[in-house]
């Protein structure tokens, strides 16, 4: 089996984005990183990717005179990267509707909530509000609503009495970094198929047994 390029678009410290890189150098995920894409030319994932010697774009929202031209240019260089799968990991912007139909089914998104439950922005702060009991995470394909295409991977983590939004977003981060790299690694190893709202796991070979 060919190994997959995979690119990482981030926005920010890109702790996630860090897992797959750490996941790949440990021989875990197999995988190539070839590239980061980012709209803010001050993100730490910039500092991450130089260190990894991973090519970084940085595609600057501001400097673009409308959506339309940032989203065509995103686009544009998403397309050059030529990668097998693109996940958003803290990626803050919502990528328009050509794009996620253009990239279906290569498109992967990381949230800080057991989906459906707390879409969008303070998910961790929506699920203290509420008053669950177990938050978590999940890794998704990317359709065009926010948050909301099939689940590939969730894991759940409790919500303690004395828990507030840094405690618990630390905790469903550290999931967060066992998720994603497992759900990258489910799609190199073309274990992923969409079939509707469900993305059916098609089990491992000997060499990579797991779930
Ligand atoms: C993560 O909580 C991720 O789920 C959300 O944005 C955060 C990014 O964190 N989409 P990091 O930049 O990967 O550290």
């Amino acid at each position: 089996m060919a190994v997959k390029r995979i690119a990482v678009l981030a926005s920010g410290r890109g702790s996630n984005f860090q897992a797959v890189i750490d996941a790949i150098t440990r021989g875990d995920l197999p995988a190539s990183c070839c590239g980061l894409i980012t709209d803010n030319p001050g993100a730490y994932s910039i500092v991450r990717a130089e260190k990894a010697g991973i090519p970084v774009y940085i595609v600057d929202y501001t400097v673009y005179p409308a959506k339309e031209a940032y989203e065509k240019a995103l686009c544009r260089g998403m397309e050059e990267l030529s990668a097998d799968l693109y996940v958003l990991a803290g990626y803050m912007r919502i990528l328009g509707g050509g794009i996620v139909r253009h990239f279906h089914g290569r498109l992967m998104n990381i949230h800080p909530a057991l989906l459906p439950g707390f879409p969008g922005l303070h998910a961790q702060r929506q699920a203290l509000g509420y008053g669950v009991k177990v938050s978590g995470c999940t890794v998704h394909f990317v359709d065009e609503e926010m948050d909301s295409g099939p689940v590939i991977v969730q894991a759940c983590v409790p919500v303690e009495e004395e828990d507030d939004e840094e405690t618990l977003s630390a905790r469903i981060l550290a999931m967060e970094h066992r998720c994603l790299p497992k759900a990258i690694r489910l799609f190199c190893e073309d274990r992923l198929i969409i079939d509707g709202r469900r993305v059916r796991i098609l089990p491992g070979s000997a060499a990579s047994p797991g779930r």
